[in-house]
C-alpha cells in the first residue's frame, strides 16, 4: 500500500496464451502461495494489466471455511444480483498485518476470460462473491480500507483475532 501502481486503473489484456501472459499468472501463483493468499491481483505485484486469480482449497484446520475454485480472470466483468449487501473480515497481501470488516455484494454474476482466452461465465455468493470482488477492486485501484465504513472494526490481525492463525488475504 502506498505504490501508486495499486491506484491505478489497469489496462486490459488484447493478447491470449502468450509467454508473456503465462509469465506473469506463475508469478502470481507463486506469490500468492508463498504468502498463503485467497488471492492476488496482477497490480500487486507491479503489473498494472486486468489479471486476477484466487483460489481457497479445503484445509482440515477450517473445516467450516468456504471454499473457491482456483480460477484465473482476466478482463472481468461484474454484476452485482440484486441491492443485497453483506459484511466480512477482509485482509489483502498489499495491506499486510490487518484486517477490516468490509461490505460486499452478495451475490454477482461475473464474466472474463481465462488465460487461453476461453470465456468465463459465473454466479457467485458468499466467501466466492467477495473474494471476486476485492481482487476485481485492485484492477481499478481500490483497496480494501477504501470501503471499509466503519473504520473502527480496522485493525491489527494479531490484536483482533490473539492466537488464530488467520490467511494473509
Ligand atoms: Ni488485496
Amino acid at each position: 500500500m502506498g505504490d501508486p501502481v495499486l491506484l491505478q486503473k489497469a489496462e486490459a489484456v488484447v493478447q491470449f496464451d502468450t509467454p508473456e501472459l503465462h509469465a506473469l499468472i506463475q508469478d502470481m501463483h507463486d506469490t500468492m502461495a508463498a504468502m498463503d493468499g485467497a488471492g492476488i491481483a496482477a497490480p500487486q505485484i507491479g503489473v498494472s494489466r486486468r489479471v486476477v486469480i484466487f483460489g481457497v482449497g479445503s484445509n482440515p484446520r477450517y473445516p467450516d471455511a468456504e471454499q473457491v475454485p482456483y480460477t484465473v480472470l482476466i478482463n472481468p466483468v461484474l454484476t452485482p444480483l440484486g441491492e443485497d449487501l453483506e459484511e466480512g473480515w477482509e485482509g489483502c497481501l498489499s495491506v499486510p498485518g490487518m484486517r477490516g470488516v468490509v461490505p460486499r455484494y452478495a451475490r454477482l454474476h461475473y464474466t472474463g476470460f481465462d488465460q487461453f482466452g476461453q470465456p468465463i461465465d459465473r454466479m457467485a455468493s458468499g466467501f466466492h462473491a467477495r473474494v471476486v470482488q476485492h481482487e476485481c477492486d485492485h484492477l481499478d485501484g481500490i483497496l480494501y480500507p477504501m470501503r471499509i465504513d466503519d473504520l473502527s472494526r480496522f485493525g491489527f490481525t494479531d490484536v483482533l483475532f490473539p492466537g488464530q492463525q488467520v490467511q494473509d488475504d
